[in-house]
């Protein structure tokens, strides 16, 4: 769904209260919570239309829901990325990311420091279907960069670490990976889009689970990954999370 328009050059903080669908027909404050499994289609011919792709509207929320919508449109004008997509959490958000970037013959170069789950799914279940990876020190560039191999398709880095809260040099990996022909993902879980837009510094991908301070009240369990609308990856990850 195209983003609601607004004005150009709003404030982040505005754009957290204002980025979402439009109101419904009912004008309510407080954006409705859309709690429906699937959407009653108009006729039997916008319905194909939508499940075949050739005209937006929600169909089953497993693949949109305005409420995520809503969600997915806020976070990714807060990041300052051209979309969004909404995931049930953090590490089906990373799952995601993986899944539609890498194959088998592929090379993934990840700090030591990121969640524990990211390093066993990178490590371990990624390397059962032929994906490799190298571990590297979070603040050490030229490990980074020492790392680096022909079939090298990510680098994949959370800043500031969970638990240790150790730092990386973002611009600088985005400088890597490129010089790679590779992407940098960076998990912007503890920083949120309202201290750090890592896109600004070169990232390409961000993750976010948000259990953290995206909820703020220990509430909610919920990924996303922001980046562009139309590339490979992109279409990728619509492809894994809404089949075509
Ligand atoms: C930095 C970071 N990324 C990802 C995750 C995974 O997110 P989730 O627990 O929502 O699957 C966590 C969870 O603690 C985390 O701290």
């Amino acid at each position: 769904m195209d983003p609601k328009k607004l004005p150009e050059n709003l404030h982040r903080d505005t754009l957290a209260v204002r980025a979402a669908v439009d109101k419904s027909q009912y004008g309510e404050n407080s954006e409705a919570l859309y709690l429906t499994s699937s959407f009653v289609q108009p006729d039997a011919a916008t319905a194909a239309r939508r499940f075949a792709n050739e005209e937006e509207g929600y169909i089953y929320s497993p693949f949109t829901n305005p409420t995520v919508t809503s969600m997915e449109q806020r976070l990714a004008a807060m990041e300052g990325t051209e979309a969004c997509i909404g995931t049930s959490s953090g590490m089906a958000a990373i799952l995601l990311m993986c899944m539609g970037l890498l194959k088998s013959g592929d090379h993934v170069i990840c700090s030591w420091s990121v969640f524990g789950s990211t390093i066993k799914l990178i490590g371990s279940e990624f390397a059962k279907f032929g994906v490799e990876s190298t571990f590297v020190s979070q603040t050490d560039v030229a490990e980074w960069k020492a790392a680096v191999k022909p079939n090298t398709k990510l680098l994949f880095a959370e800043t500031p670490t969970n638990p240790l809260t150790e730092i990386c040099d973002i611009r600088a990996l985005a400088d890597i990976a490129h010089g790679a022909g590779a992407l940098l993902a960076v998990d912007n879980c503890f920083c949120s889009p309202a201290l750090q837009q890592p896109v600004k510094l070169g990232a390409d991908l961000i993750i976010h689970s948000g259990t953290k301070y995206l909820d703020g009240q220990g509430r909610v369990i919920a990924g996303a990954i922001c980046g562009p609308k139309n590339s490979s990856t992109t279409n990728s990850f619509r492809s894994c999370a809404v089949p075509a």
